[in-house]
């Protein structure tokens, strides 16, 4: 957790902790009175050709990039005086040459590669305040790079994508029964609270084809406050844990991601969710080889799939926003698959995304029970 600048893990089920600030505190009060508007008519002082058409949220995702992209926090380019820990609207020598580099990056993309996304300030700046230079020697002679593309190059020498889906469709218990499977409420823990600990309860609730809903209580801990994360199929609300932040609508990609979520929580309908599928060159995932293929969701959205090449089961899936300034990975890791009434859940998973990581561990889930369809609404949660 090192910015804690909005409450995106809500979007797990999770909350955040708001480590750093009213961050988005003022943001949101503002977002809510100006839904609708751009960054650059909510905020004082945005001014690049590349941000200031941005929704809100998709403003805010595009300084979470920069801060990962960097390896800075909020305030290491908007410091503010005396007891303020942040100030947003001034332009000190950091902020501006970030600023500098926001048109810069654009005009490299525009200049050289036909305005595809091709640079990113994690191009240059690989986690560093400065770019490094030179090759160290022990690099070149060390182990091989392993970072990777977010755009798989598609192989052809291996199953494709449609017998590797098929494979994990039937490990989890077949495409007949998957088909029956309507909707479903998981109960469980959160096991660690953004550093501070786990021992939240929370419950996702899901409908076929494209309804989500989760909710996190901290009985014991009740200044972590209670969270929801709620998608009614069109619209995306997030309730986060912390007093100031109340509640806000999800705008720009992350809505979109939000339906990807909500409709691969139905694994029967995942070639109809994902399309253009591509296979990778496989990886691997721990001890384990997997399949990795390549989808993109209902708007685009670039998501990738690592399936354990023994058992077929679903391991990883990354779902990748977008912004300006380079992909907003979000990523969940699946473990402990049990079986529920023929078809098997994952017990246990990670989530992943720039701002922090966070595990929950499932105690039960109940399939095809009646949802109110008000649990998915704007307002949802108790
Ligand atoms: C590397 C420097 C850098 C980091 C780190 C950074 N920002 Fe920014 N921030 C900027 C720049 C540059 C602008 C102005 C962008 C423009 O003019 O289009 C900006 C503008 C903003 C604004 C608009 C303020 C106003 O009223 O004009 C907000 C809010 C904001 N940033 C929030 C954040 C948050 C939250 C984080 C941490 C996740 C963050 N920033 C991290 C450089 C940074
Ligand atoms: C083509 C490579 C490249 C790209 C892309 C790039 N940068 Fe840089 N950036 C540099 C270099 C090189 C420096 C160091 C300049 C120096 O040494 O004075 C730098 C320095 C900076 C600094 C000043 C660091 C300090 O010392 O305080 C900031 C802030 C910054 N970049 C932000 C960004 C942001 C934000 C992006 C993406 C929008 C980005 N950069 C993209 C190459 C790049």
């Amino acid at each position: 957790m090192r910015f804690g600048w909005r409450p995106l893990v809500a979007a797990a089920g999770a909350t955040a902790a708001v480590s750093l600030i009213g961050v988005a505190l003022v943001n949101r009060a503002q977002a809510q009175s100006t839904a609708g508007k751009t960054a650059g008519q909510v905020f004082k002082n945005v001014t690049t050709d590349s941000l200031k058409n941005l929704t809100v949220d998709d403003f805010l995702s595009a300084m979470g990039v920069i801060s990962a992209d960097l390896g800075l926090d909020c305030a290491d380019c908007h410091p503010g005086a005396g007891s303020d820990k942040v100030d947003w609207v001034i332009d000190p020598p950091r902020k501006q040459m970030a600023r500098k580099m926001i048109n810069m990056l654009a005009a490299i993309n525009k200049q050289n590669f036909g305005g595809v996304q091709s640079v990113t300030c994690f191009s240059c700046h690989h986690g560093r305040l400065r770019p490094s230079t030179t090759i160290q020697l022990d690099k070149l002679y060390g182990p091989p790079n392993e970072e990777q593309d977010d755009l798989v190059t598609p192989v052809t020498d291996g199953p494709n994508a449609n017998q590797i889906i098929d494979k994990y469709l039937t490990a989890i218990g077949g495409t007949q029964k998957l088909a029956t499977l309507k909707s479903f409420i998981a109960t469980g823990t959160s096991l660690g609270y953004g550093g501070l600990g786990g021992g939240g309860s929370f419950h996702i609730y899901a409908q076929a084809p494209d309804k989500r809903t989760v909710d996190i209580e901290f009985k014991d801990h009740p200044e972590r406050g209670d969270s929801t994360w709620a998608f009614n199929g069109k619209t995306g609300w997030i309730k986060s844990p912390r007093g100031l932040l109340k509640d806000y609508d999800v705008t720009g990609s992350e809505l979109n991601g939000q339906r990807l979520d909500a409709m691969m929580a139905f694994p029967g309908q995942i070639k109809t969710t994902l399309t253009r599928l591509r296979v990778g060159v496989g990886d691997d995932i721990g001890d384990h080889s997997v399949d990795v293929v390549q989808g993109n969701g209902p708007n685009g959205e670039l998501c990738t799939l690592s399936f354990d090449r023994k058992t077929g089961l679903l391991l990883r899936m990354v779902r990748f926003g977008t912004s300006p300034v380079g992909r907003v990975p979000v990523q969940y890791d699946y473990d402990d698959y049990h079986d529920v009434n023929g078809i098997k859940f994952p017990f246990k998973y990670t989530f992943s995304w720039l701002d922090g990581r966070q595990q929950f561990q499932l105690t039960g889930v109940e399939v095809n029970v009646p949802i109110k369809e008000a649990i998915f609404n704007k307002g949802a949660g108790k």
